[in-house]
């Protein structure tokens, strides 16, 4: 369960600049990167690129390889994808499928498109609820939440899937202390799984709870060596 990236560069569709610049990055078996910097450091660009949604899905050029167990992403094709990395996205909003009625529903859908059976499905959908206490939640319609329930059903719908990478944009941007510390102990019970983490984010205080690795990216670059 590795995720490395080798001499990474990218540029978004339509621009001449390099958003990233000659990355050299690499998160071990159970190991948990954190990943710091100034608004506009590349941050976001990054986490798009290590999980391979850019370019897969959003365009752009990428030079470098981007490998994930050892396999370069270029060559999965994009559901694959979806089923090697997950992704937590800094608007969790917009991470909702838009398809389900209810919480349960929703953090159901990854174990589902896995193919899972069902009672191992419920059994997951379950544990992830429990894991940042929204139990609670679970008969509420998605698109009815404040914006840290809106996060934590964000981060159940990944832990749902027991991912072997795990790529995540300022997880705890909307959450509360107690949000927070709920979410620190399932990230670390999921690394301590063996899960490869990347973890873009300004609070080194989070990052620290972590026991995270930091890496300062500046301007597109890895500032302090991986
Ligand atoms: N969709 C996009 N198209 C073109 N350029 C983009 C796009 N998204 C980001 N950029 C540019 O790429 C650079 C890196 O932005 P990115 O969002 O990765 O920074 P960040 O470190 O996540 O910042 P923040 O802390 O504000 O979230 C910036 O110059 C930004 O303007
Ligand atoms: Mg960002």
């Amino acid at each position: 369960m590795t995720l490395e990236l080798r001499g990474v560069s990218y540029r978004y569709p339509g621009y001449r600049r390099r958003a990233l610049e000659s990355v050299d990055l690499r998160v071990g078996e159970g190991a948990i990167v954190g990943l710091t910097g100034r608004n506009e450091a590349g941050k976001s660009t990054l986490c798009l690129v290590a999980s391979g949604l850019a370019p897969a899905s959003i365009g752009g050029e990428l030079a470098g390889d981007v490998l994930v167990d050892g396999e370069s992403l270029r060559v999965l094709r994009t559901h694959e994808l979806a089923a090697r990395v997950g992704i937590v996205f800094v608007n969790p909003a917009s991470q909702l499928s838009g398809i389900t009625g209810t919480v349960f529903e929703e953090v159901a859908l990854g174990p589902v498109n896995l193919g899972l059976a069902v009672a191992e499905t419920v059994a997951r959908t379950r544990a992830a609820l429990a894991a940042v206490a929204i139990e609670d939640l679970a008969e509420r319609a998605p698109n009815r939440l404040s914006g840290g329930q809106t996060q934590l059903v964000a981060i159940a719908s990944m832990l749902a899937m027991r991912p072997r990478h795990l790529v995540l944009d300022e997880p705890v941007a909307e959450l509360d202390l107690e949000g927070r510390r709920l979410v620190v102990e399932a990230l670390r019970a999921l690394a301590s799984g063996g899960t490869a983490m990347l973890v873009a984010e300004h609070d080194r205080e989070l990052l620290a709870a972590l026991d995270a690795r930091i890496v300062t990216i500046a301007d597109g670059r890895i500032a302090v060596p991986a």
